[in-house]
């Protein structure tokens, strides 16, 4: 979870005993070593990190994770069958996240060693088949484990996904509300105050479908023609320009590259280039009306922020009692 998932969340996650991935998709290569080294120093558990195989600097953080010994990588799109045979090869666990069975079958093909299985409930960019049946459709045809993930909260949902055929679960909303996670007081209440129809998908924020809270800003999005959609996207690529301090070449050159790379529109391409500082204005800035919140539909239905440890002993012992009840009801 970009900008979420930092050393101290990821850290807390895996001293509660969960398993944190580190976001490093959204930073460079030299920042993306230091968060690896600095989690480092904050556990002595195992812990992975997500990335993008195909992002500046690449090759450095895979030759860190290695170096390092760290024990997963996760990744989504346009996945790079080298950097997978190297982490293999060196014991690191390959464990994809796929919002489609085409995608399962094709990592399983490029050796994946499991599976993240992330249904339309799910938040951030998702596909469009809720967790169940994209779970279901999954384990008919791969030969990996798969861990589910979209829509879980508690020890209950841990205990169904088992019950239906998955390894695990995963969660990305549910340990972006903790106390660890370093999201912005203002920006957790307004996830606290979302309710389950409010958190909604559109392709017009970035291109991809994209589970996000709908805020007054993300609605604008949503209900603009393509003409005020260029307007909004060419008013936030100016103040992205201000925020980074970048040229308008770096801008033109980010523009040409996602239209012709993700066969976007150009308002589209426009928005997508400049999406990551309008996440950052809700995420890290704490202005949640005029940013965007990527979001699990779940939000709907968390009402606290725990902090880590507490919230996987009360999952576990969750677990236990779905567990009891369901002996109960088979006796
Ligand atoms: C704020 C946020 C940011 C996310 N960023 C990423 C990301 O950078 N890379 C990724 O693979 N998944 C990302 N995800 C998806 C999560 O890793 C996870 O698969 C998803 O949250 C699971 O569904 P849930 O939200 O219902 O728990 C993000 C999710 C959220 C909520």
């Amino acid at each position: 979870m970009g900008w979420v998932a930092t050393p101290e969340l990821v850290a807390a996650s895996s001293n509660a005993g969960a398993f944190g991935f580190l976001a490093l998709a959204t930073c460079g290569p030299e920042e993306a070593i230091e968060m690896i080294e600095k989690t480092l120093t904050l556990t002595d558990q195992p812990f992975g990190i997500n990335f993008h195989m195909f992002q500046p600097g690449a090759d450095q953080i895979v030759a860190t994770v290695i170096k390092h010994r760290i024990k997963a990588v996760s990744y989504s799109r346009s996945p790079v069958a080298e950097y997978i045979q190297e982490f293999k090869k060196h014991g690191v666990i390959c464990m994809p996240t796929v919002g489609a069975l085409k995608h399962a079958i094709k990592a399983e093909e490029l050796g994946a060693d499991a599976l993240v299985i992330q249904g339309s409930e799910g938040g951030g960019h998702t596909g469009s088949t809720p967790t169940t049946l994209l779970l279901s459709s999954v384990l008919q045809k791969v030969n990996i484990p798969v861990i589910a993930a979209g829509g879980f909260r508690d020890g209950s949902g841990l205990a169904a996904a088992l019950a239906w055929g998955a390894d695990g679960i995963a969660m990305g909303t549910r340990f972006m509300m903790t106390q660890e996670s370093p999201v912005p007081s203002q920006t957790k209440e307004s996830y606290i105050s979302a309710g389950i129809d409010d958190i909604k998908i559109t392709k017009k924020f970035d291109g991809l479908p994209h589970r996000l809270i709908f805020n007054d800003y993300i609605k604008k999005i949503d209900h603009s023609n393509p003409f005020t959609l260029l307007w909004i996207s060419i008013g936030s690529a100016i103040k992205y320009k201000q925020l980074t301090q970048s040229s308008y070449k770096d801008l033109i050159k980010a523009f040409f590259a996602m239209l012709k790379g993700d066969d976007l529109t150009i308002s589209q391409s426009v928005m997508s280039a400049n999406s990551p500082a309008i996440i950052q204005k809700a995420m890290v800035e704490g202005f949640p009306e005029e940013g965007a919140m990527p979001s699990g539909q779940v939000a709907g239905i968390i009402t606290n922020l725990p902090a880590c440890e507490d919230l996987v002993l009360e999952i576990m012992s969750d677990f236990d009692q779905a567990c009891s009840k369901l002996e109960g009801i088979r006796r």
